[in-house]
């Protein structure tokens, strides 16, 4: 379609609609339709597998725990554990070694394997931070777009002190904050809601599945961080932050820069 300046006739168009039939066109559905109205205004990240790569200490606990109790996971399964919740995690794989616990017994397997996770994060450095992460942020700042963290993790201020990203985010959602597991979005609507914006201006960085389910879930724009085999539904899904900047995320994400 033609354009003049400072003229969208799809705007029009859809006003007309709404003049003519009072019907107002769903705005949450259509990525076709956002396209043309939405600019990012705000980012929300994942924390473990999107900022530093945690998933390994929460594997090296868990699988601790599990031997223990008699039995090993694999690397696969450990997969599954990604943005799942510590109670959720521990009755997963409990599971697969077919062992029953009370209520009870089960605090406090996850408070031991709690405090095994925590000693080896305490040790972490900025060196942690995986690559491209920090330019990514600092771009941001500087263009005036802000930053919140969405994860499940109750561990997640505590991380962010350890490799000195604190200050960079406007807005930290932990697992302390939250009452439901992605893929509910309510992390990433308590960040949205945080920082001011609407979900559709808002894009969520995410490794796992259920992350982007989640982001999706809640009207946001998605980019898989990692594998497009298991990231594929995101709206865009990158290797990783290495070289990647705010004009390339405004390029393949089809919104006003
Ligand atoms: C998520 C991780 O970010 O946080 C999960 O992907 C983890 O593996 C969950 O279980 C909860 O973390 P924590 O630190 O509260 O046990
Ligand atoms: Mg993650």
């Amino acid at each position: 379609m033609a354009e003049l300046p400072g003229i969208d006739f799809k705007a029009v168009i859809i006003l007309a609609v709404v003049f003519c039939t009072g019907d107002i066109p769903n705005f949450a559905a259509p990525w076709e339709t956002l396209q043309h109205f939405t600019m990012i205004k705000g980012c929300i990240f994942d924390l473990d597998g999107v900022i530093v790569d945690t998933a390994r200490y929460h594997f090296q606990a868990w699988r601790r725990l599990a031997n223990e109790l008699g039995f090993d996971f694999t690397e696969a399964e450990n997969e599954k554990l990604k943005g799942v919740s510590r109670v959720e995690s521990l009755k997963l794989i409990l599971n697969w070694g077919g062992v029953e616990k009370s209520p009870e017994e089960q605090a406090e397997l996850a408070a031991r394997k709690n405090d095994w996770y925590v000693e080896l994060i305490s040790n972490m450095t900025p060196d942690e931070i995986l690559p491209g992460v920090k330019e990514f942020l600092e771009e941001l700042k500087s263009r005036n777009v802000k930053i919140a963290l969405g994860s499940a993790s109750k561990n997640a201020p505590a991380i962010l002190d350890r490799v000195g990203l604190t200050d960079y985010f406007d807005a930290i959602i932990d697992g302390t904050k939250t009452t439901r597991s992605k893929p509910d979005p309510q992390v990433f609507l308590l960040g949205a809601e945080a920082l001011g914006l609407h979900p559709a201006e808002t894009v969520v960085f995410e490794d796992a599945e259920k992350g982007i389910e989640a982001a999706l879930n809640g009207g946001f724009l998605a980019v898989g961080v990692g594998d497009p085999a298991t990231l594929g539904s995101a709206h865009l899904v990158i290797p990783g932050f290495q070289n990647f900047t705010f004009d390339k995320l405004t390029e393949a994400l089809p919104v006003k820069p």
